[in-house]
């Protein structure tokens, strides 16, 4: 079985050596050897393997009779979206990583795999290595998901457990990420929760079998977070979180992807450094959780061929994929109910004016207080907030 791989980056690079490394087994459970016959990208790799098998123009792949299966690991949503429209219309399984295609073309991808008896696939796009696409799409198809909530960025993970255990604040972490390689260099879509909105739209999507907009979705990231947010933390025995969740809500959903500050007896509160956890509740199954590496190189990759072998198996039949692109429209996220943690400069007075049942935290930072206010919706706490006139940070607690 001939593939290609557009885009030789991390990931693509990956799939390669996937590919190579358990090149037996894996012709073993697909019935036939996967080879990777084209390369599409536009840099020169000399001395690499694959060198000869480059390619700079998409067509070379398109055009190419042999070649079943193609990977897209190129990432953004052009040119991929072009690319992989051409190949699913050229009668080629497509699987991708890029969650940023799949979030927003991902409906139609499926429709227009559908329409050639082919198959686009994206186990990859969400947390990396760990299969969480797949369960749901096939294992879970008996209940009704009632609420998926996930840690699904293993850079902001990485940053926050460094700022809980070590007490160094948000720049200082990140450049570490950044030199470890963990953050990219420009990393807005991590650290502003952009990367998690997708994904959880991702999710959303499949468990409601409509498209979800992720723009939709209310997201804060965690470049507000601070040293002395954890230091209030730690006294309250929680840790902080970027949690992406999203809420069976009537017939549709509420999703936010927003910091939390989680009490110790939650499932993702010992999901530490790179790693990301999804956990999924049903309404037979009750809770399960998927947990493992989220992002790098091999993990993503595995997931990539699992996709691979998984096509190979059903070359000549499309498996259905519930996505409609009719857009389903979220509940209204100010409905949400919170307790919520408030660090504020303000006398008691002014807090208990603005919240009935203030709880009070003391951290030791002079000059202020922390306040964890009653269960509210989210409306109610941002009219009840303007009473203050000092607010230092805002933590929805779970
Ligand atoms: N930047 C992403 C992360 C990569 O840190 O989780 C995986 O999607």
């Amino acid at each position: 079985m001939k593939a290609a791989v557009m885009g030789y980056g991390t990931i693509g690079s990956g799939v390669v050596t996937v590919l190579e490394t358990n090149r037996d087994v894996i012709a073993a459970r697909a019935g036939e050897v996967i080879e990777v016959s084209k390369v599409l990208d536009l840099r020169d790799f000399p001395g690499d393997p694959i060198e000869k098998k480059l390619v700079r123009d998409y067509m070379d792949i398109v055009n190419d009779p042999e070649i079943k299966i193609v990977v897209e690991t190129m990432g953004g949503v052009e040119p991929a979206y072009t690319f992989v429209k051409a190949m699913l219309e050229a009668g080629k399984h497509v699987t991708t990583s890029n969650k940023a295609l799949v979030a927003d073309k991902g409906a139609e991808l499926i429709r227009i795999a559908r329409e050639h008896n082919v198959n686009f696939m994206f186990e990859a796009s969400v947390g990396g290595g760990i299969p969480i696409i797949r369960p749901l799409l096939k294992c879970l198809t008996g209940d009704v998901i009632e609420g998926i909530y996930g840690i699904v960025n293993g850079t902001t993970n990485y940053m926050l457990t460094k700022m809980a255990n070590e007490g160094s604040d948000f720049d200082e972490v990140l450049k570490e990420a950044q030199a470890k390689g963990y953050a990219e260099k420009d990393p807005t879509a991590d650290i502003e929760g952009h990367d998690a909105q997708r994904k959880i739209a991702i999710l959303t999507s499949l468990v409601a079998g409509r498209q979800i907009d992720y723009q939709d979705i209310p997201t804060e990231g965690i470049t507000k977070i601070s040293a002395a947010d954890m230091k209030y933390a730690k006294v309250m025995k929680r840790v902080i979180k970027l949690v992406a969740a999203s809420k069976k809500t009537g017939d549709t959903y509420s999703a936010r992807v927003a910091p939390f500050m989680l009490h110790e007896g939650h499932p993702l509160y010992h999901v530490d450094d790179v790693f990301n956890a999804i956990m999924v509740h049903g309404n037979m199954l009750g809770d399960g959780m998927f947990y493992g590496s989220g992002a790098g190189s091999l993990p993503t990759a595995s997931a990539v061929v699992g996709d691979m072998v998984d096509m190979a198996r059903h070359v000549d039949k499309n498996v259905y994929i519930r996505w409609e692109e009719e857009k389903l429209i979220l509940a209204d996220s100010t409905t949400d109910s919170y307790k919520f943690f408030v660090r504020t400069s303000d006398d008691e007075n002014t807090i208990e004016s603005a919240f009935k049942d203030a709880g009070y935290v003391n951290a030791g930072i002079d000059g202020e207080i922390g306040v964890v206010t009653e269960e509210m919706t989210q409306g109610e706490f941002d009219e009840a907030i303007k009473k203050l006139s000092d607010v230092r940070s805002v933590i929805r607690l779970v």
